[in-house]
C-alpha cells in the first residue's frame, strides 16, 4: 500500500524538466541594456535559483494530469500526431512553471524593497546591490517577459487566471501593509491575506496546467484546490516555525514576523487565550520588551499547537484534491500523484 512504500524524491521525478527550466530562464531574462541585463538575470544564475519548489510541483501536477498516447486501437499516423500534440502541450505546461518562477521572483524583488532586505537566498537582496530604481524595474521587466510568455500560450482562460495572480500579490501585500486593529485581530482576515500572498500563485498555475490538459473544469477544481491548499499549509508552517526555529536550524532569525510588526496564526490564536496580546498587536510590537512578552504568551498558550493543526488541516485537504482525480491508467501518472500526495507530508514535517 501507499505507506508501505519507500518515499519518492519529488525533485528527482521531474529533474530533467527542472534542468531545461533553468536554462529557458536564463535565456528568457536576456536584456539589451547591460544594467537591466544585470538585474533582471541576477536571481536566476547557478546557485542562488532557490529551491525550484513551485516548478517541481507544477510539473508533477502536469504529469498527473496528462494522459500517456493510447498505444492500441491508433494508426501509426494518428499515433504520431497524438504524440506532437502531447509534446506541444507539455511543453505549454512547462512554460506555465517558467512564468510561475518569474512572477515569483518579480515579487520578491519588489517586497524587498518593501522590506528594505539586505539579503536573499543568502546573497545580496537586489535592491542592496543595484538600489530601490533598478530593483523595482528589474521586476517590473520580469512581469514583462512573463506576460509575452503567458501570451504565447494562446489561452485566454490561462491568462485570466495568472492575471489574477498578480492582482492578488498586490491586494495580499496592500492587505498587510494597511490594516485595522480589528482587521489585524481577524483570523479570517489573515487566512484570506495568506491566500492571496502566499496559496493564489499555486492555486492558479496549478488550474492553469489542468486546463492546459484538457481536463475538465472539476479536475481543474481539483487542481486549484490542490495549490490552495499546499500553500496555506506551508505558510501555516513557516509561522510556527518562526516561533519554534533557531537562527541557526532556519538559517534565518526566528521572531521575523513580530519583530516586522506582523501578527501570524500563533499570536492570533494566543491572542484567544491572552487577551492582553491585543496591545501589543495594535503597537506592532513597539515597545521595548514586547517581542519577548508576546513570544512568552504563545508559547504559554495552544497557539503552536493549533497552528500546526490547522495546517495539518490543509494538507489532508491537498492529499484529498490529489484523491479525488479520476483514475489514471498512465504509470508515470500515478507515481506523480504519489509525490503530489507525499509532498503534503513534507510540508507539514519539516523544520525549516
Ligand atoms: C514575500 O513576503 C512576498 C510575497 C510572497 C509577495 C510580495 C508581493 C508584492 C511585493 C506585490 C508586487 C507583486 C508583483 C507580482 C511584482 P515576505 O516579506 O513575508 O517574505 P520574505 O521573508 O521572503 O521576504
Ligand atoms: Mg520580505
Ligand atoms: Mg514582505
Amino acid at each position: 500500500s501507499f505507506q508501505d512504500q519507500e518515499k519518492l524524491d519529488p525533485f528527482a521525478l521531474v529533474a530533467d524538466e527542472l534542468t531545461l527550466l533553468g536554462q529557458r530562464l536564463r535565456d528568457m531574462v536576456t536584456a539589451e541594456v547591460p544594467k537591466l541585463a544585470e538585474s533582471a538575470e541576477y536571481f536566476f544564475k547557478h546557485g542562488v535559483e532557490g529551491k525550484r519548489f513551485r516548478p517541481m510541483v507544477l510539473l508533477l501536477m502536469a504529469s498527473s494530469l496528462t494522459a500517456l498516447t493510447p498505444d492500441i486501437g491508433l494508426s501509426y499516423s494518428q499515433k504520431k500526431s497524438y504524440e506532437d500534440f502531447s509534446e506541444v502541450r507539455q511543453r505549454k505546461q512547462q512554460r506555465i512553471a517558467e512564468i510561475t518562477e518569474m512572477i515569483h521572483v518579480a515579487s520578491l524583488l519588489h517586497d524587498d524593497v518593501l522590506d528594505h532586505a539586505d539579503t536573499r537566498r543568502g546573497i545580496g537582496s537586489l535592491n542592496s546591490i543595484m538600489g530601490n530604481k533598478l530593483a523595482v524595474l528589474a521586476g517590473d521587466f520580469l512581469l514583462a517577459r512573463a506576460s509575452v510568455a503567458l501570451a504565447s500560450l494562446q489561452n485566454t482562460d490561462v491568462v485570466d487566471l495568472l492575471s489574477r495572480v498578480l492582482e492578488h500579490l498586490v491586494t495580499g501585500e496592500i492587505m498587510q501593509l494597511t490594516t485595522s486593529t480589528k482587521e489585524l485581530c481577524s483570523m479570517e482576515y489573515y487566512m484570506q491575506k495568506t491566500f492571496y500572498k502566499t496559496a493564489s500563485l499555486m492555486a492558479n498555475s496549478c488550474k492553469a496546467i489542468a486546463l492546459l490538459a484538457e481536463q475538465p473544469r472539476d479536475v481543474a477544481e481539483l487542481a486549484f484546490d490542490y495549490g490552495r491548499h499546499l500553500g496555506i499549509a506551508y505558510q501555516l508552517v513557516d509561522d510556527a516555525l518562526d516561533f519554534i526555529g533557531t537562527k541557526a536550524s532556519l538559517g534565518k532569525p526566528s521572531l521575523n514576523d513580530i519583530a516586522q510588526g506582523l501578527a501570524t496564526a500563533p499570536i492570533l490564536y494566543a491572542l484567544e487565550e491572552h487577551p492582553q496580546l491585543y496591545n501589543l498587536i495594535n503597537r506592532k510590537f513597539k515597545k521595548s520588551g514586547d517581542i519577548e512578552a508576546a513570544l512568552e504568551m504563545v508559547n504559554s498558550s495552544k497557539g503552536i499547537a493549533k497552528t500546526k493543526h490547522l495546517a495539518a488541516y490543509h494538507a489532508e485537504q491537498a492529499a484529498l484534491a490529489i484523491a479525488g482525480l479520476p483514475p489514471s491508467s498512465s504509470q508515470r501518472g500515478q507515481l506523480c500523484r504519489r509525490a503530489l500526495m507525499e509532498l503534503t507530508q513534507t510540508v507539514i514535517n519539516r523544520s525549516k
